[in-house]
């Protein structure tokens, strides 16, 4: 106990000291790891001075370029061309013969893969790709056939993850650039918009720490599209804001727990803040009780990493006192469930609880680069959920920030906790309309799988101007019920609610909850427990964090502004 205690004040000292010099660090930690692996101080300054293999130095930016010279005349590594299938299949007519056109009215382009269309050896099946040399009499080295399925079903959404299958079909093969042509039958600008956003999507691969990590990625993407330069080359800047910052969160939400600490977490926010002119605030455990945070202090106070209440503010200049929107993130650094504790099997998965805090930092970085004339303000919650002597525990009672008594019958149920204050701090500061993101409940994905996040809402204007923005955005989420009848499940006996519903309608019971803190003020709640990580990898996106909801939540801050 001597050795480790003297042991672990000089070494925090060190550390803080030789920021640069991370090596050195790194030998004698190694050299003394066998004495430490309790020390609090060396599990919180490790990470951050870690500079070597950290997501910061990787996620390098994508040059976009717009042309509309004629696709064969590109000179590109890959000139990517989408395929769609015109045959009429009714039902039961799976087996029909597809009719597959290449999505572009260059007579070259359509010569070049007219044998291999003709061939019988494509199926038209979406994400289906099929990579010519030296194709014939276009100037692009190569030329990669992307099936997008059914010509008539064919959309901006799908455009998206079609050029993301084109990415990370390419990039696996050591290409580090390619031009997309904008397929026929897509509006020019929305073309642009998904084909630049898809790629950012497809480029991110979440293998930072694997030693044998390929330094494989796309550097650079042409789209070849006619129509008005100016206002494709607006839409393609916009579209690589949006596609970097949905990479930017997650790479947040994809670093490990002892890598993305409440502190850590709140870092990273604050130096984004600083980058893009932000003002960022952070408050710690004694400013979250002194402002009576009851119900987020319920939570933080079983941990012996300190919590971090997030604000970022964007106030353009110009903009009205109201709207003011509010964004507020579950910021669960480790989701251990607390005293009433997970099982072992895939509790490593709970590193990524703090995804709906993440998606909110990442948002509010798109909007201070795309300016939209309306006062945001970002807020996350950010905490671990730990069992210890000081954690609470099922029975205890709390006293949110509002004043509402909480009985906890589950420690588990501490997202709703966190956000509860986090919402009402919102309102506190003058928010008139809410949207909270967060991997809130097991249930959801019961309800939704994979597929669907849910939305929640408590106003059906606010529910349909962000479900445009989520169409737009293209990303799936669907509608749940929130009647009263549900509000029963959370009634006490001892206090005015209990955290936990129980097993039935849990996704609903857990809004239901969350709604008590919105009251009436115009609030979204998104449940993305289902969806923030993908189990698998799909053709158009790694296998980790999926970064879902900030595209809508962005078009959606957006609509306010038009
Ligand atoms: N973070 C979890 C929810 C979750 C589950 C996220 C699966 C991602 C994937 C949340 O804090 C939780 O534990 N919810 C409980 C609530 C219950 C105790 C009322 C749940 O869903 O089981
Ligand atoms: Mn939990
Ligand atoms: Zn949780």
């Amino acid at each position: 106990m001597g050795r480790l205690a003297r042991f672990s004040v000089p070494i925090s000292k060190r550390t803080s000291k030789l920021k640069s010099k991370w090596r050195s660090v790194e030998v004698r930690l190694a050299l003394f790891s066998f004495e430490c692996r309790l020390c609090d101080r060396l599990r919180f300054c490790l990470p951050a001075d870690d500079t070597e293999r950290n997501p910061l130095s990787c996620n390098q930016t994508m040059k976009t370029t717009i042309v509309n010279s004629a696709p064969s005349q590109v000179e590109t590594e890959s000139l990517v061309v989408v395929v769609l299938d015109h045959a009429n299949t009714g039902a039961g007519e799976k087996d029909k013969k597809p009719e597959l056109k290449s999505a572009s009215t260059d007579a070259a382009v359509q010569a070049a893969a007219a044998d291999l269309l003709a061939s019988g050896e494509v199926t038209g099946k979406s994400f289906e790709t099929n990579l010519l040399h030296k194709p014939a009499n276009l100037k692009a080295n190569r030329l990669l056939l992307v099936s997008g399925g059914n010509a008539k079903k064919f959309s901006a959404y799908e455009l998206r993850r079609i050029a993301g299958t084109a990415a990370r079909a390419l990039k696996s093969r050591g290409i580090r650039s390619f031009a997309f042509v904008a397929p026929t039958g897509v509006a020019e600008d929305e073309a642009v918009r998904a084909i630049v956003e898809g790629a950012h999507v497809g480029n991110f691969d979440p293998d930072y720490y694997r030693s044998d990590r390929k330094d494989q990625k796309i550097d650079a993407v042409t789209v070849v599209a006619g129509g008005d330069k100016a206002a494709l080359e607006k839409a393609a800047h916009e579209a690589q804001i949006v596609g970097e910052c949905q990479n930017f969160t997650r790479d947040l939400v994809n670093e490990p727990s002892n890598r993305m600490t409440p502190t850590i977490l709140a870092e990273r926010a604050k130096k984004m803040s600083a980058e893009v002119g932000l003002k960022c605030e952070v408050y710690g455990a004694d400013k979250i009780k002194e402002m009576k945070m009851g119900a987020f202090w319920s939570v933080a106070q079983g941990s012996d990493e300190p919590p971090a209440l997030i604000v970022m503010t964007y106030e353009p200049a110009g903009a009205l006192a109201k709207p003011m929107l509010g964004l507020v993130g579950k910021g669960i650094t480790f989701d251990t469930g607390g005293i009433s504790i997970k099982p072992a099997d895939g509790m490593e998965k709970m590193k990524y609880d703090m995804a709906g805090g993440a998606t909110m930092i990442g948002a509010m970085r798109a909007i201070a680069l795309l300016k939209p004339k309306v006062k945001v303000i970002g807020i996350v919650c950010a905490t671990e959920n730990m069992p210890s002597g000081k954690a609470q525990k099922p029975g205890d009672v709390q006293i949110a920030m509002s004043g509402k008594s909480i009985e906890i019958i589950n420690t588990d149920a501490e997202g709703r906790l966190v956000l509860a204050d986090g919402l009402y701090y919102a309102r506190q500061l003058g928010c008139t309309h809410l949207v909270d993101a967060a991997t809130l409940t097991g249930a959801v994905v019961v309800a939704l799988g994979y597929t669907n996040a849910g939305i929640f809402a408590n106003d059906d204007d606010m529910y349909n101007r962000f479900k445009a923005a989520n169409a737009k955005a293209g990303e799936k989420m669907w509608r749940m019920p929130l009647d009263e009848e549900y509000k029963d499940h959370i009634r006490s006996s001892i206090a005015d609610i209990m955290n936990s519903g129980g097993r039935w309608g849990g996704a609903v019971t857990a809004a239901m909850f969350l709604k008590e803190f919105a009251e009436d003020t115009p609030w979204i709640h998104l449940d993305i427990a289902g969806t923030a990580w993908m189990e698998d990898q799909k053709p158009w996106i790694a296998k980790g964090p999926s970064g879902i909801a900030l595209r809508s939540l962005v078009e959606f801050v957006k609509s306010f502004a038009a």
